[in-house]
């Protein structure tokens, strides 16, 4: 029986700083993760723009999918994929943000790359920023603090999507628009860190400049989004988000209140405000306990309830759990730690896997928004070692990409409107929160390591094949 409708979306996902490379090559600009160093799940990694060639950097290398994407999207064709989820790097188009005429190498090369795609019938879904902003934005403005890279923001969507207007139809405004909401999001998501050099995950910026920073990017959200619906209706503009759904550790009323709480101020603020076009009414006396007064100008609720999106599109990962008490055992995760789950198992990097929290998400975010939804990232981070046949059997991948399939089935039979699925990242690529190559989600092996050292030659793994049958039998 196919438990999936008859056009669902079946793809992969990656961003164009973790695997493109070719970092300042055909006129390209130093993008934030361009000064982000190697590091390991106990190593962290460190802004330092000092780009000594003695350091790693992993982006400026990254798998080379700039001199190998005929290669790899032939081989996402094999796999049968209808959509191919990717970013334009902002800095192939305006090096530094601000320069008035954008780069027509940059420009070419994702003409070339989109002509690959649909030559083998896929549909690109275009993520417009995946934490790639123009560093030289960090040195002049402190990043998205100051409204001023609305402007920015603006003029570059209106050259992609005057370029691209034929060619791509489906776009998502900011990749993961609620890690601004964390600490962690202060050096990749709000870019917040003028100034700053040392470990990733101890830059911080205060709430104020956290929220501030991101009521510019809902602001540039929805102006892109008006934008779109009035010049190319033909377009359909998506949100993303971490969805890194709580449980109560504990029937306790507290912890069930307190999850409430985190799932509001973590998983549902910035969606709430991109769907429905307005601030929550939580968020009053969130932002009076936390100190916090957004700086707004006239016109901006107006806007934001313009510019609110068509579809939803999220990451899924794990859950965590949440309690009152101050001593229950945590283990970390995406973006964020939380609270150990009993009922679940870890990933290597601790990362807990529950296929069933994707299915009660999905239920819970399409009662609560009733537009299509997509899940844009999922899948599992893995040591991938080869076999004594040279070959990668990586069962592991292929039960926890089986698992989630089927949790999103069920979904459906719930009756989520659910629009395709596209897990990350569909061939191995640098990891976001480590740097490493080690720590592998693909399909699709690369022949590249953390020391540098690798030739970029592409193997399929045993999750190749079994997805490509997932795909043929709906
Ligand atoms: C998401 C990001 O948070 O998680 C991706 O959008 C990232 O860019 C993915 O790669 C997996 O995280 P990590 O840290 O294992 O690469």
């Amino acid at each position: 029986m196919n438990r999936f409708p008859e056009n669902f979306l079946w793809g992969g996902a990656t961003a164009a700083n973790q695997v493109e490379g070719a970092w300042n090559v055909d006129g390209k600009g130093v993008a934030v993760p361009d000064v982000v160093t190697a590091g390991s799940h106990t190593i962290a990694r460190r802004v330092d723009p000092s780009l000594d060639p003695e350091i790693l950097y992993p982006s400026h290398e990254a798998i080379d999918f700039y001199h190998h994407y005929r290669e790899d999207i032939a081989l996402f064709a094999e796999m049968g994929f209808k959509v191919f989820r990717m970013s334009i790097n902002w800095t192939r188009i305006f090096p530094t943000g601000e320069e008035n005429i954008p780069n027509e190498a940059g420009l070419q090369f994702y003409d070339d790359v989109f002509d690959c795609l649909r030559e083998h019938g896929i549909e690109p879904l275009v993520t417009i920023s995946h934490y790639e902003l123009p560093y030289a934005l960090v040195e002049k403005y402190n990043g998205w603090i100051d409204r001023k890279l609305i402007d920015l923001y603006m003029k570059f969507c209106k050259v992609i999507f005057d370029r691209y207007q034929n060619k791509i139809k489906y776009w998502l405004t900011f990749n993961e628009i609620n890690c601004g909401t964390l600490f962690t999001g202060t050096v990749i998501e709000t870019c917040t860190f003028k100034g700053y050099t040392g470990p990733t995950n101890e830059a911080h910026s205060s709430m104020q400049i956290r929220y501030q920073a991101l009521h510019h990017q809902f602001v540039a959200s929805a102006m892109v989004v008006a934008y779109a619906h009035e010049h190319y209706p033909q377009f359909k503009m998506g949100c993303m988000v971490a969805q890194l759904p709580d449980y109560p550790a504990t029937c306790n009323p507290d912890d069930m209140l307190a999850t409430q709480k985190h799932m509001r101020e973590v998983n549902w603020y910035c969606s709430d405000i991109q769907v429905r076009g307005r601030y929550p009414s939580y968020s009053r006396r969130f932002f009076r306990e936390n100190g916090i007064a957004i700086d707004m100008e006239a016109e901006d609720e107006e806007i934001l309830l313009r510019g609110t999106v068509d579809f939803y599109t999220f990451s899924y990962y794990m859950s965590f759990c949440v309690s009152v008490d101050p001593n229950a055992d945590r283990t970390t995760g995406n973006l964020l730690g939380g609270v150990k789950n009993p009922y679940l198992n870890t990933s290597e990097w601790g990362w807990q896997i529950d296929p069933k929290g994707l299915r009660w998400i999905l239920n819970e975010i399409w009662d609560r928004y009733q537009i299509p939804l997509m899940v844009v990232e999922n899948g599992l981070g893995a040591r991938d070692v080869k076999d004594v046949d040279g070959k990668i059997h990586d069962t592991y991948r292929i039960d926890y990409m089986k698992q989630h399939i089927d949790a999103m089935a069920e979904a459906i039979e719930d009756g989520v409107e659910l629009m395709g699925y596209t897990p990350w990242a569909c061939i191995d690529s640098v990891s976001l929160s480590t740097g490493e190559m080690a720590k592998r989600y693909g399909m699709i092996y690369v022949n590249k390591f953390d020391d540098g050292s690798g030739d970029f030659s592409r193997e399929r793994k045993d999750s190749f094949y079994w997805y490509k049958e997932i795909i043929k039998n709906n």
